[in-house]
């Protein structure tokens, strides 16, 4: 990991830093190149252009903070159900998705996967999805668990792996046969040499050999790929080797942070390759802001002209 990927990502966790940063005009400036707004409204807004401009499907994530009590838990939990009443009520092809720790899992797992199955009651009467967001290595097994407890309740719930961990491969077997969606990434926390691969090329060719077996026909029943990178040559090859394996374009589908490679997203709607947004919206944006900086340090030339520009 860079010196610099890794001094952002130690600011992310900084509450000294959140508290100032997140008072200055140009650093909210600068976010809302990711971020349509704060609130609620602002996603719904930018998803309904997506989809009647260019066809396309989104996912919602309200940014949050660490809980201190279970009633914040309910009270994010409260947010979501009504997001997919929303989405239900505005026509949207959206999924939530959702953090763990936000549904209370650092302080009552039992309650926290009541939460869950909350929301995936709710969703498939919507008739769409809720997708658990991966955190930081130490969640892995407890946010694996919470997800094989409520698929074996329902399909409309699917969960993120890392690419970037060494442990995924082996996840990823566990999961496989029972069909599982899963929404694969390369991974956006810092994490130590022994747990994640520290070359990005590592990273890459692992993100291709876990994706790619789902590119291909006869997968298990409810098998589902959400292939989330914006890294365009990994996308060309996976489209490659999609079309290649002769995969079944219902079973997996691209997806994309909003505001992030947009050239690309365009070309792939044009092109009518399956595609979802990724639309974060919340007060508490800071700690995700400096993920998405840390993963292409052009951002922070980009923060600093926001800077400049005043
Ligand atoms: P990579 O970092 O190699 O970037 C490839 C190229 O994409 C860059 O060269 C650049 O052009 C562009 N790019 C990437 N990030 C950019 C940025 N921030 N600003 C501008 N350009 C950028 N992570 C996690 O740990 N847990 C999770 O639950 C999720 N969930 C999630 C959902 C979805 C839908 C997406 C798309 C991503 C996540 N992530 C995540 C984040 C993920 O782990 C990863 O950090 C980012 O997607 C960046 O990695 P890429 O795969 O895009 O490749």
């Amino acid at each position: 990991m860079s010196v610099l990927r890794s001094l952002i990502l130690s600011g992310a966790e900084s509450p000294w830093l959140r508290d100032r940063a997140t008072r200055i005009a140009f650093v909210r400036r600068s976010v809302s190149r990711f971020m349509p707004g704060e609130a609620k409204e602002d996603a719904l807004d930018a998803a309904r252009q997506l989809q009647s401009r260019q066809g396309l499907g989104t996912i919602f994530t309200h940014l949050g903070e660490n809980l201190t009590s279970m009633a914040e838990a309910e009270a994010v939990t409260a947010h979501y159900l009504g997001l997919i009443d929303d989405i239900r009520a505005a026509g949207l092809n959206a999924h939530a998705s959702v953090k763990l720790t936000q549904l209370g899992l650092d302080l009552d797992t039992e309650a926290c996967v009541a939460n869950m199955a909350r929301l995936v009651e709710r969703a498939e009467q919507a008739g769409n999805m809720v997708w658990i967001d991966m955190e930081a290595s130490p969640y892995v097994d407890r946010t694996l668990d919470v997800f094989r407890r409520l698929r074996e309740r329902t399909t409309r719930v699917g969960v993120c792996l890392q690419a970037y961990l060494r442990r995924t491969a082996a996840d990823l077997d566990a999961l496989f046969d029972r069909g599982a969606a899963i929404r694969l990434v390369k991974g956006a926390y810092r994490e130590p040499p022994e747990v994640a691969f520290p070359r990005k090329a590592d990273v890459d060719e692992n993100y291709f050999r876990l994706a790619a077996r789902f590119l291909r026909p006869g997968l298990p029943e409810g098998a589902f790929l959400g292939i989330a990178t914006h890294d365009e040559r990994l996308v060309q090859r996976l489209r490659v080797a999609a079309g290649a394996g002769g995969a079944d374009p219902r079973r997996y589908e691209h997806e994309m942070l909003y505001g992030i490679q947009r050239p690309l997203q365009a070309r792939l709607a044009a092109a009518g390759v399956p595609l979802r947004v990724l639309i974060s919206y919340g007060e508490f944006w800071f700690p995700w802001f400096m993920r998405r900086l840390a993963e292409r340090p052009a951002n922070v030339l980009f923060v600093a002209r926001s800077l400049v520009r005043g």
